[in-house]
């Protein structure tokens, strides 16, 4: 866990900014990769709003996590047009093969299954993401090949 100084001095570098929560939450995300549970009241204070309201904030945005992400992040593009190519079951298919929900992390830590709103791939869709590499026609063959061998 980061401590509560560094934390601070995070929070007063971007709190003069116009609506200070999303960046401050952004700053956060990307300093520490989540946001640390410590964070919440500090902005709660730095702010002078609720802690309710930051954590409302907090669950409302999935990009922003309170939980480290697993060592390999697998995104599906849910968008329209890979939804009409078969993105949809394959969605259902990554949730069924790693046995988490979107946004879940596997039990081992392994991988994070995300959705994604399009890719620019649309034309070979269903388009996936693997740890930032682009992949279209992902088939659920193909996705439980990249899973079994990220996993291994
Ligand atoms: Fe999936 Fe554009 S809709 S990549």
């Amino acid at each position: 866990q980061p401590d509560t100084d560094e934390i601070k001095a995070l929070i007063a570098g971007v709190s003069d900014l116009e609506g200070p929560l999303l960046p401050i939450l952004h700053a956060l995300q990307d300093a520490y990769g989540v946001i640390p549970d410590i964070a919440q009241p500090l902005i709660a204070e730095a702010l002078n709003i609720s802690r309710a309201e930051v954590h409302g904030v907090v669950s409302f945005y999935h990009d922003f996590r309170t939980l480290p992400a697993g060592r390999h992040v697998v995104k599906i593009c849910r968008a329209e047009a890979c939804q009409a190519m078969g993105g949809a079951a394959l969605g259902e298919h990554a949730q069924a093969r790693l046995g988490v929900e979107w946004h879940g992390t596997t039990e081992n830590g392994a991988v994070t299954l995300e959705p994604v709103y399009c890719l620019g791939l649309c034309a070979c869709g269903p388009s996936a993401m693997v740890d930032g590499k682009l992949l279209g026609r992902v088939d659920a063959q193909k996705l439980d090949r990249i899973i079994g061998e990220i996993e291994a």
